[in-house]
C-alpha cells in the first residue's frame, strides 16, 4: 500500500518503530569536517547482515513474519509510542515487510531488522537508519511483540544494531528518541549504554497531536551488550 500523508497511514508511518516517521530529518546540513561513513549512500550489494550473540538473532524480514507484524503493530503499546499506521491492517505489514525493508538496505538508507529469539520467530522489529543530511548520524527505532518482551531481547538487538553502525558503517553518533514518559524504551537505551540529553518541548507529532520527545544517544566506544539472562 503506498499513501501518503506525515502520520498514521503514511508509507513511511508503516514502517518504523519509532515515534518519528522514517525520512524524517531535523539535523544540520552536512560540514566537510563530517566523515561520510564507510558505503553510505550507495547500493548494497548482497543480502543484509545477521547479526547475533548466540541467543538473539536480527535478521531480515521475511514474509513468513506477516502474521506476526500484523499482530505486534496492533498492540495497544505499540500503538502508543510508536508511529505505526493506526488501525494496523495486513496491508502495512506487505508494504513494511516486502518492500520497505530491502528497499532500505539495496538503497543504504538504513537497516530494518526482525528481532528473533533462538526460534528464529519474529518478535520484534529493529530499525538503524542514516541520516540524509548527516551521514555519520544514524537514528534508532523499535518495537518488541507483547509475546516476547521482558527477556531481554530489545536490549540486545539494540546494542548489536549499534555496535554494527559503528564498526561496520562507521557512524560517528546514534541518537534514540521517544515519547516523553515511555520509560521502558528509555530504560532499554540506557541500559545499552545511550545517555539521556534532554526533552525537547512539542518536538514529535503522534496522530496528528503534538508531543514532547526524549532524546538520548550513544558514541563510539559506549555499546555495552546486556548479558544474556
Ligand atoms: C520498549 C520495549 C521495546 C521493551 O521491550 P523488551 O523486550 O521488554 O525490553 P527488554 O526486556 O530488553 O528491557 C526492558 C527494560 O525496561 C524495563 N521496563 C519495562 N517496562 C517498564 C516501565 N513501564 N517503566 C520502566 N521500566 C520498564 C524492564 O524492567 C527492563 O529493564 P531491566 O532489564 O532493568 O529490568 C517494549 O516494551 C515495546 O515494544 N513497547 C512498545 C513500543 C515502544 O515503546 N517502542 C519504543 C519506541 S521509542
Amino acid at each position: 500500500m503506498k499513501t501518503t500523508g506525515t502520520d498514521a497511514g503514511s508509507t513511511s508511518a508503516a514502517a518504523v518503530a519509532s515515534p518519528e516517521p522514517a525520512g524524517t530529518d531535523a539535523g544540520p546540513a552536512p560540514t566537510a569536517a563530517v566523515a561520510p561513513p564507510r558505503g553510505s549512500g550507495t547500493e548494497r550489494p548482497g543480502p543484509q547482515p545477521v547479526l547475533t550473540d548466540g541467543l538473539v538473532r536480527l535478521r531480515a524480514l521475511n514474509a513468513t513474519d506477516l502474521d506476526a507484524v500484523v499482530v505486534a503493530c496492533g498492540d495497544p503499546d505499540t500503538q502508543r509510542w510508536t508511529s505505526v499506521p493506526s488501525p494496523y491492517l495486513r496491508e502495512h505489514a506487505e508494504y513494511f515487510v516486502l518492500d520497505f525493508a530491502p528497499q532500505q538496505w539495496r538503497t543504504g538508507a538504513g537497516l530494518v531488522w526482525a528481532i528473533c529469539g533462538p526460534d528464529d520467530r519474529y518478535a520484534g522489529n529493529m530499525d538503524l537508519r542514516i541520516s540524509k543530511s548527516d551521514p555519520g548520524r544514524g537514528n534508532v527505532g523499535f518495537h518488541c511483540a507483547p509475546w516476547a518482551r521482558g527477556q531481554g531481547w530489545t536490549s540486545v538487538a539494540l546494542g548489536l544494531a549499534c555496535r554494527w553502525g559503528f564498526e561496520t558503517l562507521g557512524l560517528a553518533r546514534i541518537e534514540w528518541r521517544a515519547f516523553a514518559g515511555n520509560d521502558a524504551s528509555r530504560r532499554v537505551a540506557e541500559k545499552v549504554g545511550f545517555t539521556y540529553e534532554g526533552v525537547q518541548r512539542s518536538r514529535l507529532v503522534h496522530r496528528g497531536e503534538r508531543k514532547d520527545g526524549w532524546v538520548g544517544s550513544i558514541l563510539p566506544g559506549e555499546v555495552r551488550l546486556p548479558p544474556q539472562r
